[in-house]
């Protein structure tokens, strides 16, 4: 049983981890331990005993608090902030009782009450014990006659072990260049990485790794995210008392949640784990979770798609796009995309959104002919749509003009044209349920990529029913509900979810999509430490990475075929433009990626040189039963006459003799991990090697 309980203390256990926590002497919910497994549950510390220390700091102030309220002395960021319909702005919780519920996987409930006021708060754990994560989220409830506005509700809080000495790694990033890795220390004070647009952004990623001293694949690190494709808040605090703290949850920047009278609001679930075994392992842990427990398809091997948009933009019609078909076909794709374009008067990109169904100009018959081409041809035929947006110009605004994000009084700011449907509302979410269901109904559509390209502006809603600024969270509901009747109407369809690239890629989404587009960044270099970045938290079989004609001029074919073969392989260059042989390597390339592509998209990810670090960069994935893998290269630039380091391969059982494609002898595992392998590279050359236990 891996959640362990007195009447004031819990210690929750997966396979390698413990996390204890229990009431302190002062009645408080004080974090307890958060690490490796101990042998016996007598090992794991009691609650923290408050300490006085000076005057002005109470008592409260030093305990690490799983989840504590703003009330009283207590200064650190809090977890949660109410206002009482008296005007009392604080939250005195105090311990009721829990419980604990074992299937389908253990979750323990521990509930809370205010002290005066009529609110209960419900803290949640669920144990994944085989990945090493614990699942967290709140309750809260109002039990009274009275609103009682929510200002603040995180996840949790993950309290690191004493010390201040720790560093925080996060992602960053701008349109078509996402995904940094930023790895810096925490001092004390608050570090607040979040979105404000509504989307998570590719400003910044729901995701935070926190260690001491760990490398990619050695020490201890704290990681997690939030499992929400909206505005978030992480806060690092180093606290002046040498205590470190991890707070996630819904951004409670412009936010308020009128809590109406006996009902609930519920915050998405932050997952965190804790591994010995570095950053490296880390990532793997999510990337397991992300497969096998929240992705619709985890399965099912991702097809290599053909996408239209940097071959044809908004020119698309039934020949255009049937003449790219025949060639996507010969070199072996498997799935026909026809991005933008399409639809109702949409010529270029300020006018059409909205209006979902074929335009008559390009397709008079309708998208049956296209579509019957293409399955003809041996592919499963995708289309583009961006449900969530309104050009001014499309018959659904001219009808709906309240139906977008707008404050009345103010202009509605315009971003690519066009403006935002509000989710929040039930007929906007009706109609476009509606829309999207008489689409894929009428044709034979396997794959759907869901755009998203604007962050918010003049986030108003003047007939809100609540508190105008639960627009926030309700949206992002909203978004969630029509994809979920979607997917419920169309199980077999594969969904793929884009913002302007890689601006909303959280676990959040995955539970409908089953891919990310990753960034709109195509050129090869780039996109290696893009997908470095990505590679995280997010598995490879969710980032779709095509080969386009960005860097035709600058970056061998084959390499770029090689950088988009470290994802979910794709192509969207402009296939008429490119020749006998171009097209003969590309077939080459995509054969052999449907021989390899089990071991990219469901094996074990190694990074084992970073592209984000050096001019040459090495990625190794591993079968789980390690009996195959394959070592992807890359040089970018370096000066002559040096060459790329020894790669010390990761993951192969040390034991066991393994042979390296186009080398010679035949090493075991331990060998090619610790002595290395030469690989010579030229300049803006890859290499692909396959590893075989023999
Ligand atoms: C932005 C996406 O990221 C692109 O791939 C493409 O689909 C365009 N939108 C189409 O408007």
């Amino acid at each position: 049983m891996p959640i362990h309980s007195s009447a004031t203390g819990w210690i929750l256990e997966t396979r390698n981890t413990g996390y204890a926590l229990g009431l302190n002497p002062a009645g408080l919910l004080a974090h307890r331990y958060w690490g490796a497994r101990l042998p016996y549950i007598s090992d794991y510390p009691a609650p923290f005993d408050p300490i006085k220390w000076s005057s002005p700091d109470g008592p409260h102030h030093f305990v690490p608090e799983e989840y504590p309220g703003y009330a009283n002395t207590k200064y650190i960021d809090p977890c949660l902030k109410v206002t009482y319909a008296d005007g009392t702005r604080d939250v005195v919780l105090t311990y009721e009782d829990f419980s604990i519920t074992i299937s389908p996987q253990p979750v323990l409930d521990l509930r809370f009450k205010d002290s005066h006021y009529p609110l209960q708060l419900t803290l949640h754990y669920r144990i994944h014990e085989e990945y090493d994560l614990i699942e967290r989220w709140a309750t809260l409830e109002n039990l009274g006659d009275d609103p009682i506005l929510i200002e603040r509700a995180f996840s949790a809080k993950w309290t690191l072990p004493p010390g201040d000495n720790y560093s925080l790694t996060h992602l960053y990033g701008r349109h078509i260049d996402e995904f940094h890795v930023q790895r810096e220390s925490l001092t004390p004070g608050l570090k607040v990485i979040e979105s404000r647009r509504i989307i998570p952004s590719h400003r910044a990623s729901p995701w935070f790794a926190v260690d001491r001293i760990a490398g990619e694949e050695q020490g201890e690190v704290w990681f997690g995210t939030l499992a929400w494709s909206g505005n978030f808040k992480i806060t690092a605090e180093a606290t002046e008392f040498a205590s470190t703290r991890i707070s996630i949850g819904l951004n409670d920047w412009d936010f308020a949640w009128k809590l109406m009278p006996h009902q609930i609001f519920v915050t998405p679930a932050s997952i965190s784990g804790y591994t010995k075994n570095g950053l490296g392992a880390a990532s793997r842990i999510f990337h397991d979770y992300v497969r096998n427990e929240i992705i619709p398809h985890g399965k099912t091997p991702h097809k290599i798609l053909y996408n239209s948009w940097e071959a044809t933009l908004f020119d698309v019609d039934e020949a255009s796009q049937s003449k790219l078909a025949y060639i996507a076909a010969q070199m072996g794709v498997e799935l026909f995309v026809m991005d933008d374009g399409w639809f109702h008067n949409r010529n270029l990109d300020n006018a059409g959104l909205g209006d979902w169904f074929p335009d008559k100009v390009k397709f008079p018959n309708g998208l049956g002919g296209l579509i019957t081409n293409v399955n003809d041809l041996g592919m499963d035929f995708g289309l583009w749509v961006e449900p969530e947006m309104v050009n001014p110009d499309s018959d659904l605004y001219r009808a709906h003009p309240d139906w977008v994000i707008h404050f009345p009084t103010r202009a509605r700011t315009e971003s690519r044209n066009q403006l935002i449907l509000n989710m929040a509302r039930t007929d906007v979410q009706n109609h476009i349920i509606e829309s999207l269901d008489k689409l894929l109904s009428e044709n034979n559509i396997t794959f759907i990529k869901w755009d998203m390209n604007r962050g918010v502006s003049e986030p108003g809603w003047a007939d809100a029913p609540g508190d105008q600024r639960e627009i926030w969270v309700r949206y992002v509901q909203g978004l969630y509900h029509v994809w979920d009747i979607l997917r419920q109407r169309h199980p077999k369809v594969i969904w793929q979810s884009c913002a302007s690239g890689g601006g909303r890629a959280d676990f959040g989404i995955l539970k409908f999509a089953d891919q990310i587009w990753t960034s709109d960044n195509t050129e090869a270099t780039a996109r290696l430490n893009i997908q470095e970045g990505y590679s995280q938290f997010l598995p490879a079989n969710t980032m779709e990475a095509w080969v386009t004609d960005w860097d035709k001029d600058l970056v061998p074919l084959e390499f770029r075929f090689h950088v988009s073969m470290c994802g979910s392989l794709g192509v969207g260059g402009n296939l008429l433009e490119w020749n006998q042989s171009d097209r003969e390597a590309a077939a080459k390339c995509i054969s052999l990626y449907k021989e390899i592509r089990h071991i990219i998209q469901f094996g074990d990810q190694f990074r084992l040189i970073s592209s984000q670090k050096n001019d040459y960069s090495a990625v190794q994935y591993l079968s789980k039963d390690k009996t195959e893998g394959v070592l992807f290269a890359f040089r970018t630039h370096i000066p002559e006459p040096f060459n790329i380091p020894l790669i010390h391969l990761r993951g192969l059982d040390p034991e066991a003799l393994y042979s390296i494609e186009g080398v010679e002898q035949t090493w075991s595992g331990l060998a090619w991990m610790e002595a290395g392998l030469k690989v010579v590279l030229n300049n803006l050359q890859s290499k692909i090697l396959r590893i075989k236990r023999i």
